[in-house]
């Protein structure tokens, strides 16, 4: 692989370097309908230095578009702002062949990478830097910002101070496949949604503590004219656009919508799936109703992201909750997400304990419960599916009155 790879230019001084993976359908337990990338930047400041690396697989493609700007063994100082194996995969390989004279990473960065790659000589030169710390590239200056938990433990930002650009790691970035590198250059719809994809399944779980670094990065007076995150394409105007996202959904401020999900058998749970669904509609809130027959995991928390209310329907299966529920809730429990209202339903044959164990699986995520467990034996009579109606309207008119 080589010659028609190129570098693609974001500054006078800094490119793009990453890797596009037009075929990713899963990033550990979230669909990647659009494939991802994996950026990595190339500063040509004196001291040449690479932020981050790509895939392990993805190592020829990288070296390919260094090459394109610089022989790769001219770079000085390599920089791994988040060990995750998408970033640092091939960094081994990369210090061994680049032959750099420094590599940093934060404190947990060098730990998490030597727990990584144990048994990688070659990495016993990583270096510490600390939040506030900066490096000297000659005619350039790099800072770090240490963003635990952003998206995990070891993350941290990386400023180049001259030109006010942040190379953020996870943080505002997206996972899609494109021609494109910047963000100006995609359509609204596609950027804000997969933007918000990302921030639901990767990033809500640490939602404090990204508020809480938006306002320290206010406080110090640090001022962005581009962000490049190491997933999906650059923010190089109106970067406040991504950062009051960010803020907004930081929040987890519900708005007047309603997440309908459920599993069904032979339809019936179907059935009350719409009967709520249409009591709600008729009090004027958004309602999406989200199968799972036709909707991945990862979709429902994204929808989740901006909604009030989440009523989860369940068949009994052998006494049991269906298993489609079940990893509904193993994924969506540990997404953290704040604010929700809701209930169970769903039919039964025989016994009917899905619909408790719903209700339980829904207060173990901390929703609010504001209905009862609404239960159909074998196929909901209009008794039923009045309830259903009925209940979908109290929810709506209720989430109207928190929303104001
Ligand atoms: Fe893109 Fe947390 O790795």
């Amino acid at each position: 692989m080589g010659s028609q790879l190129r570098a693609i230019k974001v500054t006078e001084n800094v490119y793009w370097v990453g890797a596009i993976d037009w075929a990713l359908r899963d990033f550990h337990g979230y669909s990647t309908n659009r494939g991802t990338t994996y950026n990595a930047f190339l500063i040509l400041a004196d001291k040449i230095t690479l932020i981050d690396t790509v895939k392990h697989h993805f190592q020829d493609e990288l070296l390919a578009r260094i090459s394109s700007m610089v022989k790769p063994q001219d770079i000085d100082i390599i920089i791994s702002n988040h060990a995750e194996m998408d970033h640092s995969g091939c960094l081994p390989q990369i210090i061994k062949y680049v032959q750099p004279s420094k590599v940093y990473a934060s404190v947990r960065g060098k730990q998490a990478l030597a727990e990584h790659f144990r048994r990688k000589p070659h990495l016993s030169i990583v270096e510490v830097v600390k939040s506030g710390d900066t490096i000297n590239l000659g005619n350039l200056t790099l800072q770090f910002l240490e963003t635990p938990m952003l998206h995990w433990p070891d993350s941290m930002f990386s400023y180049l101070v001259e030109e006010k650009l942040l190379f953020s790691q996870d943080a505002f970035g997206m996972h899609l496949a494109t021609g494109k590198r910047f963000a100006d250059q995609i359509a609204d719809e596609i950027l804000e949604y997969e933007a918000a994809k990302y921030y639901a399944n990767i990033l809500l779980p640490y939602s404090k503590l990204i508020t809480k670094l938006l306002g320290k990065v206010s406080s110090l007076g640090l001022e962005f004219d581009i962000i490049a995150p190491d997933h999906g394409p650059i923010w190089r105007s109106n970067v406040n656009k991504i950062i009051s996202l960010y803020a907004r959904w930081a929040e987890q401020k519900p708005t007047p919508r309603i997440i309908i999900t459920y599993d069904t058998m032979w339809q019936s749970t179907a059935l009350m799936a719409r009967a709520i669904a249409n009591g709600a509609i008729d009090q004027g809130v958004s309602v999406k109703v989200m199968p799972l027959s036709a909707n991945h995991r990862s979709d429902i928390a994204t929808e989740l992201l901006n909604a009030a209310a989440l009523v989860v329907g369940s068949p009994t299966i052998n006494n049991n909750i269906f298993p489609t529920i079940a990893d509904l809730f193993c994924y969506i429990r540990g997404l953290k997400r704040k604010n929700l209202c809701g209930f169970a339903f769903g039919s039964y044959g025989w016994s009917g304990e899905s619909i408790k164990q719903v209700e339980e699986s829904l207060k173990t995520m901390g929703v609010e419960i504001t209905g009862e467990c609404i239960k159909a034996k074998y196929v909901p009579d209009e008794q039923v599916l009045e309830k259903c109606y009925n209940q979908g309207e109290d929810l709506a008119k209720k989430i109207k009155n928190i929303c104001v």
